[in-house]
């Protein structure tokens, strides 16, 4: 009741034009605000948790490969959305995270542009590559898009919705207006927004219409998401006495760097995504061991678009609420309620996941996976980047890089030029470290500068199993 009134209030705020869409959003925002009230208590009971039967999960590597003269037919059923509503922050970049440079001078988004254009290139169709935006990343995405004219890839944009941040103590929404000096009052709900999102820009229909069946959706920072054709064969072509999964969550094997991801699990007959906010206390050491929860979500995701109309349009989708607190410039104490899009697996029918390998989930959530990602580790074809087949071994070296290097714009002063990484297995830098032209990082390096003190790496320099620290060299 409360609420209502002031949601009414902030639509007499906004422009004109804009106020039906805003209704429309503030629909969702209410539904979302009285669930998150009325759901109290764990919404997984652990007894219940399944761990999953090895029919619910696919190997990639017994997909088969389609037929070349299949392949065109297959991707014509395909629509692309990349999830670009996240900012740079973490990164000390101010706009889209997609427009970061990450090799050669190539950014996010370039990079997702290159592997499309390929695709309908070599294949001679058109799949379109949708843009999920935030009212923090369209204006910039827009500029960035204008010089993609000529590229031959169809690019859509939708802005997926803004919701009000709640007053955490009364749960008021503290902004009062649409104006540009509450900029603060507003929140881009998570990814998991995307069905409603989408559904509203009208784009699900008309890419219905055209005879679309299935949409695969990644994160945009995922540099190792690329259209998968063995993956879309197996939903196109389902086998004999089989029906084609509404829903394919990509997952991978844990490793001890991946502690955090949601796993998949069964919960009465059906898959779920388990996500550390959900497990209780007395079970996050369990949940995050590698040998009992195995695998984890990589947020590649394949969805028939035929489903997602049916759960938005009967409001079936149940996603766990995530409830963010975030303390403002101005000390405010704030809410914001959001959603994973993986968490709706549980309202898709016949579900599956896929164990896929670890060349899908490149992630860039640091600048120590830049440093990976720009180094001689990969090279780029096509816009998407393939492991150099000059690494002996498959694994990627674990580097962690201090706060020193937490912005990009720091962490490219700190190289003049990017390291070998080849032969590296495991490093760690902290604190005023700067490295030279030419230097080889290999096996276990670890390069300590002491507070007060500064560390520069010659140009050149091998460093093979090396502890460098003030003036201990060992
Ligand atoms: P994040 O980087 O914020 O999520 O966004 P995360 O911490 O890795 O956790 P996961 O991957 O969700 O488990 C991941 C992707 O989702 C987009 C970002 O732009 C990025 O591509 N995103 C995130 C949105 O599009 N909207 C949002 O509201 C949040």
């Amino acid at each position: 009741g409360a609420l209502n009134k002031e949601l009414q209030k902030l639509i007499q705020t906004a422009q004109a034009g804009l106020q039906g869409q805003v209704r429309k959003e503030f629909d969702n925002f209410e539904i979302l605000f009285s669930r998150f009230l009325s759901e109290t208590g764990p919404s997984v009971v652990w007894d219940k948790i399944k761990l999953l039967q090895d029919d619910l999960i696919k190997r990639y590597g017994a997909l088969p490969t389609p037929e070349p003269a299949k392949t065109k037919e297959l991707l014509d059923q395909l629509v692309v959305i990349k999830l670009n509503g996240g900012l740079g922050t973490g990164m000390g970049c101010t706009g889209p995270k997609s427009a970061i440079s990450v090799r050669n001078e190539l950014t996010f988004l370039d990079m997702t542009v290159q592997q499309i254009e390929h695709l309908n290139k070599h294949y001679d169709t058109d799949v379109p590559l949708v843009l999920m935006n935030s009212f923090n990343t369209d204006d910039d995405t827009q500029k960035i898009l204008r010089k993609y004219g000529q590229v031959k890839v169809n690019i859509f944009t939708f802005n997926q919705s803004r919701y009000p941040r709640l007053n955490k103590e009364t749960l008021v929404p503290i902004s009062s207006n649409f104006g540009p000096e509450s900029e603060n009052g507003w929140y881009p709900p998570g990814h998991g927004d995307v069905y409603n999102s989408f559904y509203n820009s009208g784009l699900l229909e008309l890419f219905i219409k055209a005879g679309k069946k299935y949409v695969f959706i990644s994160n945009i920072d995922n540099l190792g998401a690329t259209v998968d054709l063995n993956i879309l064969n197996f939903l196109l072509t389902p086998s004999e006495n089989s029906v084609s999964p509404e829903f394919v969550m990509e997952v991978t094997d844990k490793t001890r760097a991946d502690v955090k991801g949601g796993t998949l699990v069964e919960v009465d007959g059906k898959l779920r995504l388990l996500e550390i906010a959900q497990v209780p206390k007395e079970h996050v050491d369990e949940f995050k061991s590698v040998s009992k929860f195995k695998i984890f979500n990589t947020n590649n995701l394949w969805m028939s678009l035929e489903a997602i109309k049916r759960n938005v349009e009967a409001k079936t989708l149940h996603m766990e609420i995530i409830v963010n607190p975030k303390t403002l410039d101005n000390g405010t104490n704030v809410i914001q309620l959001e959603t994973a899009v993986g968490s709706a697996i549980k309202s898709f029918e016949g579900a599956l996941g896929i164990a896929v390998p670890r060349s899908r989930f490149l992630p860039v959530k640091t600048t120590s996976d830049l440093l990976l990602m720009m180094s001689n580790l990969y090279s780029m074809r096509t816009g998407a980047l393939e492991m150099s087949p000059r690494r002996s071994f498959p694994s990627v070296p674990l580097v962690k890089l201090g706060t020193h290097f937490s912005k990009v714009k720091e962490f490219l002063r700190r190289f003049q030029s990017i390291p070998d990484l080849l032969e590296l297995d495991h490093l760690t830098v902290s604190g005023d470290v700067t490295f030279g032209k030419g230097v080889s990082l290999k096996g276990t390096v670890i390069i300590i500068a002491n507070h007060g003190e500064r560390i520069d790496i010659a140009p050149g320099a091998i460093l093979e199993n090396k502890i460098v620290s003030g003036n201990l060299r060992i």
